[in-house]
């Protein structure tokens, strides 16, 4: 871990309207995430994790606070900017693994290099690359609808990783997989510990209670940070 602070959380309020009542979902969180540090947010189901989450990339917006990537208040900006800045940091991985069925692993692990003006080969080294730290080499051209759950998140662990983001974030990323798949997945994070990401899972899986490599745990109880 080194001094320099990748995700900064101020007093961030998310709030949602349903008709005339108000659900607070998060409230009054701070949190500074420092580059190479993993934290996992612990909670059980509807603590507020993944509206945590989704704020963190810029997918969604607060109802007060803010949320700073690099000192970068994606919180703040239009959602086309947000979008820009969430495609050069960060790479996310989710629980249903999100990826196109119908699409090759080595289709889906390209996507998000399609907007970088690469030229073809250093497209073909970065998604090689990525493909080996994932494990996941040896079913490049396997359609994806074709994989176990446990090689669809390695393709998804490949496509977060492809375009080289400083911040990974997983939603219950191990949900869908079993004992041994969790594990092996487990080990993949562990590997972009050691390469300097900086991590932060969401999970209410026991098996990140006893992480090998360093990491915070911070629990979350009804949309607080205790
Ligand atoms: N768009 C929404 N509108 C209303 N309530 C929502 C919305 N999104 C999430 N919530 C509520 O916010 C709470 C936290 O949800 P969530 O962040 O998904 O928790 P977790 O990921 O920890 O299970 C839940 O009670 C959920 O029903
Ligand atoms: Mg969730």
């Amino acid at each position: 871990m080194t001094e320099k602070l990748m995700i900064q959380i101020e007093d961030l309020y998310r709030t949602f309207h349903q008709g005339n009542n108000e659900i607070p979902v998060l409230k009054e969180i701070n949190l500074n995430i420092h580059e190479g540090e993993c934290i996992v947010l612990k909670g059980v189901s509807g603590s507020g994790k993944t509206t945590l989450l989704s704020l963190i990339a810029g997918l969604d917006k607060p109802s007060a606070g803010k949320v700073l990537i690099e000192g970068e208040p994606i919180s703040k900006l239009p959602d086309l900017f947000a979008s820009e800045l969430r495609a050069k940091k960060i790479g996310m991985i989710f629980q249903h693994f999100n990826l196109f069925e119908h699409l090759s692993v080595n289709e889906n692990v390209t996507i998000p290099l399609i907007p970088s003006g690469l030229k073809m080969n250093e497209i073909h080294d970065k998604v090689d690359e990525a493909l080996k730290v994932a494990n996941i080499s040896h079913k490049k051209e396997t359609l994806t609808s074709r994989l176990s759950g446990g090689e669809k998140q390695r393709t998804a662990i490949a496509r977060a990783l492809v375009a080289d983001p400083n911040i990974i974030l997983c939603d219950e990323p191990t949900a869908n997989l079993d004992r041994d798949n969790s594990l092996l997945f487990i080990d993949i994070l562990g590997k972009l510990h050691s390469m300097g990401k900086t991590i932060v899972i969401a999970t209410h899986d026991p098996l990140f209670d006893s992480l090998s490599f360093e990491n915070t745990i911070v629990p979350m109880v009804d949309g607080k940070i205790v």
